[in-house]
């Protein structure tokens, strides 16, 4: 198996339909949003307003059990132009780096008006968790956010504040069982700090289509 610092970001191809339906796919294990990627996510995607990655392993990889493989196609990131590889890759998550976040500018969030970008959708399969993939997932992003283009001074996300995480039955039907480390837990330690916490932000079902209570944290982390 590959070391988790092999993990590469390749970008979701919202033209490709093979593309949108193992996005769809993962949305669903993932619980959240999966609605969203056949025309929501795909428009942005393609404005560039989002920039989803496949978190992606080499065709190769004899990471374990079976896997669905993808071919990169995608013809553009963040609106700009580029090269596909045409290689085949296992997509074992994925992440987006987003230059806006317009829900969330209706929560008036301390942060600047410029170089600000959002950390969205971070999701790693199942069996692969606790593995090292999801904090090289987010290295790679990170370095992604303060290089050119971007030249990010600023990362926001947002996730389910510590305690709601940890509530027994939410964490079983969200995640398959209570979380070792909480989400705001493994970014604070990454060096995102606490900006708001608000209550039913999230307002979309799981997917088994029950809405939960729950507090959202916003974190922001200067570069
Ligand atoms: C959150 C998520 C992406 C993390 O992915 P992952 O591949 O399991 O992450 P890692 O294996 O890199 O572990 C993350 C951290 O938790 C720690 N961790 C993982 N398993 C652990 C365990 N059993 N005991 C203690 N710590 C553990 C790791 O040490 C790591 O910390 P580090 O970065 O300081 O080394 C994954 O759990 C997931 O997809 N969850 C569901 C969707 C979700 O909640 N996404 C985040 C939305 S904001």
């Amino acid at each position: 198996m590959s070391s988790p610092s092999e993990v590469t970001l390749i970008p979701w191809d919202p033209l490709s339909e093979s593309h949108k339906i193992l996005l769809f796919k993962q949305r669903v294990e993932c619980s959240w949003d999966m609605e969203l990627v056949q025309e929501i996510w795909r428009d942005e995607q393609i404005r560039g307003e989002k920039c989803i990655y496949w978190i992606a392993l080499p065709d190769n990889d004899l990471v374990g059990g079976e896997h669905e493989k993808l071919m990169d196609t995608a013809v553009s990131i963040n609106a700009a132009t580029r090269q596909p590889t045409q290689a085949t890759f296992i997509p074992i998550g994925h992440i987006s780096l987003d230059s806006r976040n317009k829900k969330a500018e209706k929560m008036h969030l301390e942060i600047p008006s410029e170089n600000v970008f959002w950390i969205k959708a971070l999701f790693i399969l199942h069996t692969l968790r606790g593995k090292g993939f999801g904090r090289a997932a987010m290295d790679k992003i990170e370095g992604i956010a303060v290089q050119e283009p971007l030249h990010a001074k600023t990362l926001m996300l947002d996730t389910v504040e510590r305690e709601d995480q940890l509530r027994e039955e939410f964490a079983r039907a969200t995640y398959g069982g209570v979380p070792k480390i909480t989400n705001q837990d493994w970014y604070s330690s990454r060096g995102y700090k606490c900006l708001k916490i608000v209550q039913n932000y999230y307002d979309a079902k799981d997917k088994n289509g029950k809405m939960w209570d729950t507090k959202t944290v916003f974190m922001r982390k200067d570069l």
